[in-house]
């Protein structure tokens, strides 16, 4: 697969494109991440962004709009210096997919303003649009050569999440992008990937010499990830009614938690190999039937509640959703994957909205030590032991173990090793967009998905996503907002033998 961008690995000059520049995407997490970009001095001197929107805006009232969004969204003091220089190169063109006239007038814009500012050609497309504008846009673009790639000049597309909404979208889509650009051309986004110690869990893995030897079914009991969420649906009702947890979260965000837990060692640190070892985790988990898939899953729709001090209405009561919805807004499955690390360790996961707490976790449970030697001992049970990998919000690694309590008789407790990535290391306040940004603008497509692992993701939920549809209300769990999540999921491992980590 021709997944790797001819070599850059410097800041070149560019133009970068967004289309839907007046939504929320744009100016609560793009613009606030080049301006953390520049304030670091991370933007190629020269550098244009061109504001696309489908309802024309001057630049001024573009580069106005942008400038409210800084301020509430910045997450770090303005500068009025950086924030006039980021603002200055922004222009706004008017384009709609639906009037291709449009895109033609866009190209012959583009191109003056990419002579005027020098970018030498370089053109990186955001679509930070609704999912249903990303092919539109994108057969315009083809169409009018704007994405062809010549000597000397790259053209990239950025392409957010989601990306399709079930396998044959997914693969409808890539087909489609793949007859315009090739893979190397095609950033998908998934923000996870630009969180810190999400990417730490490769070096964690593979920079120590001590956990490979045990991250295998010889030693490991099961693994669970957690992406619990105590926000409900709030404005989103009718993307998220027709969406859905599983379909939100998990062939994405959950996916690259497990890829990147389960994945083989990768012979070298570059972008095809990192990706195809993931893709290969992800395309080894083991295809359930519909009825597995029932028995293996648990969905549920929150109930009216209370979170913290937010009081949270019941889901079905929330604007623009269904009052009979069926959509799930908490998911977990037991996943399994047949290869030689992981045959027979179960991997569980689980993801919902208003839930009592904000955690992305991976925990890591080891088997148990045999318990022989302290049978005749008044130790009665000995603690688990987990390897945690926290995501938010604590960022760091815990080590769960048991240790002697000090005394005279034989006695013992767990305890906890901690790793806070805030007692190492000072991080700036971020967006989390920043790395994968500037990524896209040196080429390095490391940090974003490749179609087979897009694909491959869709593949494992597929069977979860058909047997629910056909279930409808049936088996449809109830939780209320602002608690641990419904019942049936610690029943989902009880039935194992096992339960999910408390903190
Ligand atoms: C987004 C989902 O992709 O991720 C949201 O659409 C969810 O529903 C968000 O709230 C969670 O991201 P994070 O970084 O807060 O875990």
């Amino acid at each position: 697969m021709t997944d790797t961008p001819p070599q850059q690995n410097k800041l070149d000059a560019c133009a970068f494109v967004i289309f839907g520049a007046s939504g929320d995407l744009t100016h609560r997490l793009v613009i606030p991440s080049l301006y953390n970009l520049a304030a670091t001095g991370l933007l190629p001197e020269k550098f244009c962004v061109v504001g696309v929107a489908r309802k024309g805006m001057s630049s001024d009232e573009l580069r106005d709009t942008l400038l409210d969004g800084l301020r509430k969204f910045a997450t770090r003091p303005l500068e009025d210096k950086i924030a006039n220089r980021l603002l200055e190169c922004v222009t706004s063109i008017e384009a709609d997919p639906r009037d291709p006239d449009s895109f033609d007038r866009l190209k012959a814009q583009l191109e003056r303003l990419e002579a005027a500012r020098n970018t030498g050609g370089n053109r990186l497309f955001y679509l930070a649009t609704p999912p249903n504008a990303f092919a539109p846009i994108a057969r315009q673009l083809g169409r009018t050569g704007l994405l062809k790639e010549e000597p000397g000049a790259w053209r990239r597309l950025v392409v957010e999440k989601p990306f399709g909404t079930d396998l044959a979208s997914a693969k409808a889509l890539d087909d489609e992008l793949l007859k315009l650009v090739s893979e190397h051309q095609i950033y998908r986004i998934d923000h996870y990937l630009g969180k810190e110690t999400v990417q730490n869990i490769l070096v964690l893995r593979f920079a120590n010499g001590m956990f490979e030897p045990i991250w295998n079914r010889h030693h490991i009991d099961h693994v669970q990830i957690t992406v619990e969420e105590k926000i409900g649906v709030e404005q989103r009702g009718s993307f998220y009614d027709a969406t859905g947890a599983l379909r939100d979260m998990v062939p994405n965000h959950l996916f690259q938690l497990l890829s990147l837990v389960a994945m083989e060692p990768p012979a070298r640190f570059d972008a095809h190999t990192v990706r195809s070892e993931k893709a290969e985790v992800l395309a080894a988990i083991q295809t359930q039937s519909e009825a597995e898939a029932l028995k293996n899953s648990v969905r549920a729709q929150y109930a009216r509640g209370r979170s913290g001090d937010t009081e949270i209405p019941d889901y079905r009561k929330t604007k623009d959703v269904n009052p009979d919805s069926t959509t799930e807004t908490y998911a977990a499955l037991k996943l399994t994957i047949d290869n030689w690390r992981w045959a027979g360790v179960p991997f569980y996961l689980r993801t919902g909205k208003a839930l009592g707490l904000k955690r992305t976790e991976v925990a890591i449970k080891f088997r148990e030590a045999p318990f022989a030697m302290f049978a005749c001992t008044p130790v009665e049970q000995l603690a688990e032991n987990y390897l945690v990998i926290g995501v938010e919000p604590t960022e760091g690694i815990t080590l769960q173990f048991n240790t002697k309590v000090p005394g005279p008789t034989i006695a013992t407790s767990g305890v906890e090793m901690k790793f806070r990535y805030k007692d190492y290391f000072k991080a700036e306040p971020a967006t989390g967009y920043e790395t994968l940004l500037y990524d896209c603008m040196i080429g390095d497509n490391i940090l974003f998905q490749r179609a087979d692992s897009v694909e491959a993701g869709w593949k494992a939920v597929q069977p979860f996503l058909d047997a629910w549809r056909k279930a409808g209300a049936t088996g449809l769990e109830n939780y209320q907002a602002g608690s641990e999540g419904p019942q049936a999921a610690e029943e989902l491992l009880k039935r194992d033998g096992r339960s999910w980590r408390k903190l």
